[in-house]
């Protein structure tokens, strides 16, 4: 692969005799070392959605760039699934960088996007300073934590609200708890926003090992009434020694009710020879802090978690519930889908209702970018907060309290897997 000029590259949608050259690209660029898969198990196995990806190709017809999308379903504020593009394999060789390949392929994934795909796309950045030029925001956030686990005692309350659940705890394989884990995840599905569907492949993917990671360890809370939780974690081993050095790293940990919840924490708590228990994505705030008597031991950072880019921003708002009534006229700004620009009225008659979105040429209310409608559309990253970073501006006195409380949802919005 030699260097081109600057511009001789164009962006267009993979093909079939593409694929090997841009996996090559997309491992080299994520580090991933050597490709042992053949193309065809990677793309069945990973589950790339060969029609909705691109390349760009040089003037040697090499591909030196890939962006792809997931067709996702997630649960937006109020509980609906809505569709929505996962924003995922966005790469570029190593002899290509720096000289707008990313940004032509953004670019067009997102004109694409905006000639009738999802109106909503999301993603997880490797990096943070990549995607705001794009119009994407912070829409979640996540905490990592890390519990001593020798000090992990649960307040009499946790104990007892254990010790209540009816449920018993079953070590499975996957493919046995697979209905048990599609129930439950299915029945909590439109509870948080950026909730995510999963289909078998997604499962296998998530928990069933894989590209050096061994299976994750499902443990199945079943009730008299059927399955009311699970948890998936790995075991990592310590060093010898006398004093336990093992970590358990937690995938996540789902529950219909309070009591399993506290039930299946106690058990990960007190798994055998072990000194730390870490989890990599915990909802913020995170229940587990009020089981704990010594909530200092779990020690959390407070991390950014999902992009998103409001495509289309008429059928975006009309998709989501709103936490008050609100009526409000938007002037927003959109440097890369120049039809979601401009002035906007947006009407919510009664909380909990979605919006009325029309065009208009009335005085606005309330300034702002669309990559920060974007990053409040979750309802986790409040427009008061932008507004006090001076993202948002206020025309109209208490036009910022009215938009926040609107966009603001309970619970708050949390995605327990990075795709
Ligand atoms: C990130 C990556 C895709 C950028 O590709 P690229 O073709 O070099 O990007 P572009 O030339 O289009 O750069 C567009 C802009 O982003 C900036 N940029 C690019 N990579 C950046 C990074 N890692 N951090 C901050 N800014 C970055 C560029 O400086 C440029 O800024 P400008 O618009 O102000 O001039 C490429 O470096 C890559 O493959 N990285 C490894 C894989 C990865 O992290 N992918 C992102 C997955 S979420």
């Amino acid at each position: 692969m030699t260097t081109p000029a600057p511009s001789s590259f164009d962006v267009r949608p993979l093909e079939q005799e593409d694929r090997d050259q841009a996996l090559d690209v997309v491992w080299r660029a994520f580090g991933w070392g050597y490709r042992q898969d053949s193309v065809d198990d990677v793309f069945a196995g990973r589950s790339i959605e060969a029609d909705r990806t691109l390349v760009a190709v040089d003037a040697s017809s090499d591909v030196v760039g890939t962006a792809s999308a997931y067709s996702l379903r997630m649960t937006m504020p109020g509980g609906d699934l809505q569709p929505v593009a996962g924003v995922w394999m966005v790469t570029v060789a190593p002899t290509h960088r720096r000289r707008g390949v990313m940004t032509a392929m953004m670019r067009r994934q997102l004109a694409d996007l905006a000639a009738g795909g999802e109106a909503v796309a999301a993603l997880w950045a490797t990096e943070a300073g990549v995607y705001g030029r794009y119009g994407y925001g912070i829409a979640s956030w996540r905490q990592p934590i890390e519990v001593d686990l020798s000090r992990a005692a649960f307040t009499p309350h946790a104990r007892d609200l254990a010790a209540r659940s009816p449920a018993r705890l079953h070590l499975m394989s996957l493919d046995d708890a697979l209905p048990h884990l599609t129930a439950i995840h299915d029945g909590i599905l439109g509870a948080r926003p950026g909730t995510l569907a999963r289909d078998a492949d997604r499962w296998q993917f998530l928990l069933g090992g894989g590209d050096g990671r061994p299976p994750a360890e499902v443990v199945v809370a079943i009730g008299p009434d059927g399955p009311t939780g699970y948890a998936a974690y790995r075991v990592r081993e310590g060093k010898p020694g006398l004093v336990p050095t093992g970590v358990v790293a937690v995938q996540e940990v789902s529950a219909t009710d309070p009591a399993t919840h506290a039930q299946l924490w106690r058990y990960l708590l007190d798994l055998d020879l072990l000194s730390t228990l870490v989890c990599e994505s915990r909802p913020v705030p995170d229940p587990l802090a009020h089981l704990l008597v010594d909530h200092r031991r779990m020690h959390a950072r407070l991390d950014e978690a999902l992009w998103v880019r409001v495509v289309d921003v008429e059928r975006a708002l009309g998709a989501r519930a709103f936490a008050a009534p609100v009526d409000l006229v938007l002037d927003v700004t959109d440097d890369v889908v120049p039809a979601n620009a401009g002035r906007w009225h947006v009407v919510v008659a009664e909380a909990g209702g979605t919006a009325v979105v029309r065009r208009t040429d009335a005085r606005p209310d309330l300034s702002l970018d669309v990559g920060d409608l974007g990053a409040a559309h979750l309802g986790a990253t409040p427009l008061h907060v932008l507004a006090l970073a001076g993202r948002v501006v206020e025309h109209t006195s208490g036009a910022v309290a009215a938009a926040s409380a609107a966009w603001s949802w309970s619970p708050t919005a949390h995605t327990a897997e990075i795709f």
